[in-house]
């Protein structure tokens, strides 16, 4: 019989190749997950865990409208429609400067280079996250220094970063993963207490409030990803920088453009890293119908946890007080994860894990020498979690037709 997934099973790796068993491990399970799935049946409608079709259904004579604007006035890059968008994005925000870069991972590298981080420095950041923003730290030389999460919330443990701070320590990120904001009140004290420079992660969280206030506004800078998956996604790659600091938003649109601060003059190495104007386009018709969207899914969430109620060994997401969910994603939790997703797969329902690894047992960080018990919140969560189908044009019969299938797998 194949083991189970566990984090655990590297504990017994060489310590010279203390991934090789992760590794082994996930050939195995893509064997076994092929050899017994179960045949669905054809007559039964699919429910993808995301779907964007109905939505290019509802918007797209919006759409070709201004992508034949933007082909109409000639003018593709560093145009009207980026500027717009982002003086609508950072009044989204709550703050007074964003800058279009071309993903939410030049964001993250873009913002720690304008703050300051350089090769050998050291960033703080949760180990539950995508990958992007450890190896955007990794991207500028530096070590990112991970912490473990809150079980209940799977974002950064506040009180991980006085544990983890060292005197090479220059920057810390907050993710606000899933769509929940993480605690920023003592996220913010820290880093003011040690005069270290915050970036917010918002990738995930675009319109996600704490205590009334919107995410991207609590740190130096925030960092916006518009890939098409997310809640406010572009037909390509696209991200945007937003801060209150009129000298950070300076060194961004330098950084983003060459190291240009004026026409073919370069004071420092940059990057082609420019938002196009047909992804601004695109991103400017969505926006208007974001807050709507949003709606729809906390009200797709309301639905499931109203249901999951009655199910006992499922984990619907938690909302702290005071909190704004966007859910990106909802995320359940239950103890023999891979076997549900199998049966969901059966019944022709997608469900996704987010993430299979936490980053400091990914083989990119194994020179980092961590092992499985060193962040065991992020571990059992890499384990535990399943994203389920959401997005805006859910609907409650497929919301109904999930938790049943969910429901029937938990009581056998
Ligand atoms: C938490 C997080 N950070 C960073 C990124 C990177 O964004 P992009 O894919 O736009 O580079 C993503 C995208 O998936 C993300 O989910």
């Amino acid at each position: 019989m194949a083991a189970k997934p566990t984090v655990a099973g590297i504990i017994s790796a060489p310590p010279d190749q203390p991934h090789c068993h992760l590794l082994a491990y996930t050939e195995e399970r893509l064997d076994n997950v092929m050899s017994t799935h179960p045949q669905p049946n054809p007559a039964v409608e699919q429910i993808p865990q995301f779907d964007l079709s109905a939505q290019y259904a509802a918007i797209g004579a919006e759409i070709r409208t201004a992508v034949e604007h933007v082909l109409f006035t000639q003018q593709f890059v560093l145009g009207r429609e980026g500027t717009a968008l982002e003086e609508e994005i950072a009044t989204l925000c709550g703050v007074a400067y964003a800058v279009g870069v071309a993903s939410g991972t030049d964001a993250l590298i873009l913002a720690l280079r304008a703050c300051g981080v350089r090769s050998g420095d050291e960033v703080l950041l949760p180990t539950s996250t995508f990958v992007a923003t450890g190896s955007a730290v990794s991207a500028l030389g530096a070590t990112p220094v991970f912490a473990d999460i809150r079980p209940e919330t799977y974002n950064l443990d506040p009180c991980e970063l006085e544990r983890r701070i060292t005197p090479r320590t220059r920057a810390v990120i907050a993710v606000h993963l899933y769509g929940l904001a993480a605690d920023m009140d003592p996220i913010v004290a820290f880093a003011k207490s040690h005069k270290l420079p915050l970036i917010e992660d918002c990738a995930q969280a675009i319109g996600a409030a704490y205590k009334g206030r919107g995410v991207g506004s609590f740190g130096d800078a925030a960092c916006l990803s518009f890939y098409p998956t997310k809640n406010l996604g572009a037909y390509g790659d696209a991200g945007m920088a937003v801060t209150n600091s009129h000298e950070l938003a300076e060194r961004l649109r330098t950084l983003r453009n060459h190291g240009q601060t004026a026409k073919y003059l370069s004071s420092e190495p940059g990057w082609n890293s420019r938002l196009d104007e047909i992804q601004a386009a695109i991103l400017r018709v969505k926006l208007r119908h974001l807050a709507e969207w949003q709606r729809a899914r906390r009200s797709n969430a309301a639905e499931y946890t109203r249901l999951f109620q009655q199910v006992p060994g499922v984990m619907p997401p938690h909302e702290p007080e005071g909190c704004e969910h966007v859910y990106h994603q909802y995320t359940i939790r239950c103890e023999r994860r891979e076997a549900l997703q199998q049966h969901l797969a059966a019944r022709k329902i997608g469900s996704t894990v987010y993430y299979p690894y936490p980053l400091h047992v990914q083989p990119l960080y194994a020179h980092l020498g961590h092992k499985a018990g060193d962040f065991p919140h992020a571990e059992r969560a890499a384990q535990e979690v399943l994203s389920l189908p959401m997005y805006p044009e859910l609907r409650r019969d497929q919301i109904a037709r999930v938790v049943e299938a969910v429901t029937e797998f938990v009581r056998c």
